[in-house]
């Protein structure tokens, strides 16, 4: 579980996901927006982080299992969201034993896709959990801000470090040109429903201008919903 964000990097990813322009205003409203009404559904947050998206879940009705492979973001996760979410420490490289096939009305990966290695397999596990007809929201850095950041060719496939600002962290990714990203979800069996390239919302701009028009400039994420069908 190399790429789980563990010990100071989980406590750094937790308060930065909190109020960011990337995660708080970017990321995950174009996400929930995406996943529209989950009232009543049961819904798998693969990769849970601080748990703001279950706690956001769960509070639009929807019965939420987190998984994460850090346990410094669980403990997190359990502190925003208590015992109204499912909260397990599971490394996405092992299959969702803990999943009984087509148990799950939908799933959420944000964020983490690039992170993880065997990717078709964690896809394959998402098909067998989620129910015929069941949705998968997927996020991932935009190939182009990758691009832009790391250099050299946009069709580079490296594992590389980000490093978070001046923390002296960095978080480690795949790279994935968008015909891979996309590919390897049509691929899995997966039904293309939406394509998304958030902007932030409007209360950004009150709070952060530059952030605000930097990123209606460049993105930063790609999301997609998908069906299974
Ligand atoms: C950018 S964070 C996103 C967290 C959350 N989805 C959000 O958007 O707030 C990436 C998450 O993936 C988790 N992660 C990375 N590799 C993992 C792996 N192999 N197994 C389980 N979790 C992993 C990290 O611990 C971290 O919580």
């Amino acid at each position: 579980m190399r790429t789980a964000y563990h010990d100071a990097l989980g406590d750094h990813f937790a308060g930065h996901a909190e109020t960011s322009p990337y995660n708080a205003y970017t990321d995950r409203p174009a996400m929930l927006a995406l996943a529209g009404d989950v009232s009543g559904a049961r819904v798998l947050d693969v990769g849970c982080g601080a748990g703001h998206y279950a706690a956001e879940l769960v509070a639009r009705g929807a019965r939420v299992v987190g998984v994460d492979g850090s346990a410094t973001l669980l403990g997190h996760a359990r502190a925003r969201v208590g015992g109204r979410a499912e909260l397990l420490l599971h490394d996405l490289e092992e299959p969702l034993g803990f999943a009984a096939d087509a148990s799950f009305d939908g799933a959420l990966c944000a964020l983490v896709y690039e992170h993880v290695r065997d990717r078709a397999r964690l896809l394959g596990e998402l098909r067998r959990v989620l129910r015929p007809g069941g949705w998968l929201l997927v996020s991932t850095t935009h190939p182009t801000a990758d691009w832009q950041h790391f250099g050299g060719s946009y069709f580079s496939h490296d594992w590389r470090d980000l490093p978070l600002g001046d923390s002296g962290l960095s978080i480690h990714y795949q790279r994935l040109p968008l015909e891979t990203f996309l590919g390897e979800l049509l691929a899995a069996g997966f039904v293309l429903e939406h394509l998304t390239e958030p902007r932030p919302t409007a209360e950004l701009r009150e709070v952060d201008e530059a952030a605000y028009d930097r990123l209606h400039r460049a993105p930063s994420f790609l999301a997609v919903r998908l069906r299974r069908p």
